[in-house]
């Protein structure tokens, strides 16, 4: 493991390649200054003038940005679109029709290529499917699907009829698509019979099935079931229909339903610090913009590149760089199923050299696992295919990065270290691949329109060689619209007084160095960041406690090589506190408790028992002790306004 700590200085300074900056589409520091400029100059301006070049429109808009209603920011507003026509039917007028869409590989490595054609008919037949079903612009269709062609479809299928899709991760419980069924008030349900990973067939429809049984899914009018393994499960009569019969002898052809840039294109569920996690709600127009234009440039796609994002379209990386941005662009994307272990470490290595992949975007945490799994298997395989190299989701350690650089890269291919949120809808501080010097673990700079910056409390930008907030300071045109039935959450969480309700708070603490370099420290609000993917400590601490054991429990992540954080959970039971093999064993009980309450994803790596936790003398759990203990640390903070210090020793030793 000694590869891959976190502790090596990386100092050097990675210039692009003279022939990689003479191609790239922005190219030089010259041409990134130029757009910063042209946005600086006349902000409306410039963004009218992208949306015009870059979407087709049905009605052109009018009206660029509207701040009548901030932070309730509008674009385009007056603009009439459709982002499955964007994506699909563009690219048949444009000579694309048979180019190869999407390279699908299922988890066993059966490849399936649909081109730009095959799958705007296959958007048209689902479309039709559920136009003939009764479903219509405005109302929510939950998907619950696993990585395959199908997904795609069924969101570009309900992209065209204007129905808000809400995708759920297939790790995520029945307890979790339940809440999410109600919060959305969805109509549809759009599921598969059984996943596929790791060579094992795990069920997915049941859990659909529960959430029906735990209630308050009553919205729900159909389930629609695509049948990935034939695996036999249980369907209701007169609720399920198999999406075979639902998109049989439909036409290949559907009319878009032509909407406002404004219409809400999806709500994407994401975990915050406090309470339920909150269905961040997308635009049509201003979304699809961003989601073409950050690929354009963050990535330098060109027409003949394979592009790979090994995301889940079951996160915002899977919507912005699977489902709509790649096809906006008439790219060639590969597709995977399954995990980056199976049948073997080289799995990604292998498709890279199949498909002849030259752009691959992935995250530290799969880069660190395949270092542990097998460091020097990539140069086992043909990868000179490959020009550029992303990463997303987490910070990425100096270790991690020259590996990437290096051994999967051939030293020759550029890392864009992409910082952005499901919030953000896409890319916001990146290199530019043809302009950036990079330095390992740092995002570097603002993409040209994004005014981000580093404030103090006061909303005062920090000077150069200073930490802060990370907050951008005006709207952008694939920002969150708002939370789902609750604005006021909205501004709350992300327009806070504090900074005056001028600035949007990203909720992450950052640096700038002296060279205007921006590096991302980690959240400031209680959300953990595990293996890339958000939890919000608060949501565990519930589902904890929802356990009859349970009397209190407080949650903190704590530094971990491989995952970038763990959680770690401190818990107090109505019996006294277990030791040895019962601890063990109630450990192993909440562990799986949570994984039903919300998903495995969520299950504590750490689980100690004590008989109190460590609270101040009006109450308050005194979490920063807590996450001393979770790593292990010395205990160095002042304890002498702690009601009960003798509950630390326990806690130390409890595990
Ligand atoms: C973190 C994922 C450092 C950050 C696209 C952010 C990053 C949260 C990076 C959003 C990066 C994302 N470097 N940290 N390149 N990218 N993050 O909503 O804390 O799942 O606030 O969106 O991930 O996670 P989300």
């Amino acid at each position: 493991m000694g590869s891959i700590e976190t502790s090596l200085q990386e100092n050097r300074v990675f210039e692009p390649a003279e022939d990689f900056v003479k191609q790239a589409r922005v190219s030089g520091i010259a041409g990134y200054e130029a757009l910063r400029a042209e946005a600086e100059a006349d902000f409306e301006g410039f963004w009218g003038r992208l949306a015009k070049e870059n979407l087709s429109w049905k009605t052109p808009f009018t009206k660029v940005l509207d701040e009548s209603n901030a932070p309730f920011y509008k674009w385009f507003e007056d603009g009439v679109m459709n982002v499955s026509y964007n994506c699909l039917d563009v690219n048949l007028q444009n000579g694309n029709a048979d180019k190869v869409a999407i390279i699908f590989e299922a988890d066993g490595g059966e490849v399936t290529k649909v081109t730009y054609r095959e799958l705007h008919a296959r958007v048209c037949q689902f479309a039709n499917g559920l136009k003939s079903l009764g479903y219509a612009k405005g109302e929510r269709a939950l998907i619950y699907l696993p990585m395959s062609i199908e997904a795609v479809v069924a969101m570009q299928a309900c992209a065209r009829l204007g129905i808000i899709h809400s995708v759920v991760f297939g790790g995520f419980s029945a307890k979790s698509v339940q809440e999410r069924i109600a919060d959305a008030g969805a109509s549809v349900v759009i599921t598969a019979d059984e996943q596929v990973r790791g060579g094992k067939n795990i069920p997915l429809k049941p859990a659909i099935d529960e959430a029906f049984a735990i209630g308050g899914c009553e919205s729900v009018r159909n389930v629609i079931i695509y049948q990935r393994t034939g695996g036999n499960i249980p369907f209701v009569e007169g609720r399920d229909l198999w999406l075979k019969d639902v998109i049989a002898n439909q036409p290949t052809e559907c009319e878009p339903e032509w909407l406002s840039a404004e219409h809400p294109l999806f709500i994407l569920f994401t975990s915050g610090s406090t309470g339920k996690p909150k269905g961040v709600q997308h635009s049509t127009g201003g979304y699809l913009l961003w989601a073409k234009l950050s690929l354009l440039w963050t990535f330098d796609l060109k027409p003949n590149d394979v592009f790979w994002c090994t995301a889940d379209v079951g996160w915002v990386t899977g919507h912005t760089y699977i489902a709509y941005g790649p096809l906006a662009c008439g790219a060639t994307e590969v597709v995977f199923e399954g995990v980056p272990t199976y049948p073997d470490a080289g799995r990604f290595w292998k498709m890279i050299q199949d498909h002849k992949v030259s752009i691959f975007y992935t995250a530290p945490t799969a880069i660190r696992s395949l270092i542990k799994a097998g460091g020097d298997l990539p140069t086992k395989y043909d990868l000179s295919s490959l020009r550029l190299l992303g990463s997303v989701g987490e910070p990425i350690n100096p270790e991690a990065w020259v590996w990437y650089y290096n051994v999967v890269g051939g030293a020759r291919c550029p890392i864009v270290d992409t910082w952005w949120q499901t919030e953000t809808g896409g890319h916001m501080i990146t290199p530019l691949p043809g302009v950036h010097g990079l330095k390992p673990g740092s995002c570097t700079q603002p993409l040209p329109g994004i005014a981000a910056a580093i404030v103090d409390e006061t909303g005062t930008d920090v000077a150069k060689g200073n930490g802060g907030f990370l907050v951008i300071k005006k709207p952008w045109p694939s920002m969150i619209r708002t939370i789902w039935n609750d604005p006021e959450r909205f501004k709350k969480s992300y327009y806070p007084a504090d900074f005056g309700g001028k600035y949007y708070l990203a909720g992450d603490g950052a640096n700038v160095d002296l060279d205007g370099y921006f590096w991302i420290m980690g959240r400031i609000d209680d959300v953990l960041n595990v293996s890339g993917h958000r939890m919000g400590t608060m949501e565990i601490e519930s589902a904890l406690v929802a356990n009859p054991l349970v009397a209190e429990a407080a949650v903190v992540g704590r530094p971990d090589d491989l995952t970038g954080e763990a959680i770690c959970a401190f818990v107090v039971l109505k019996q006294a506190a277990p030791q040895g093999a019962e601890a063990q064993a109630i450990a192993k009980e909440l562990r799986d408790w949570v994984g039903r309450e919300i998903g495995p994803i969520a299950k504590p790596k750490d689980i100690r028992f004590g008989d109190n936790l460590p609270k101040t003398r009006s109450g308050k759990i005194m979490r920063r002790l807590l996450r001393s203990i979770a790593k292990g640390e010395e205990i160095t903070q002042d304890t002498s306004t702690l009601e009960n210090p003798a509950i630390l020793d326990q806690l130390k030793t409890s595990r």
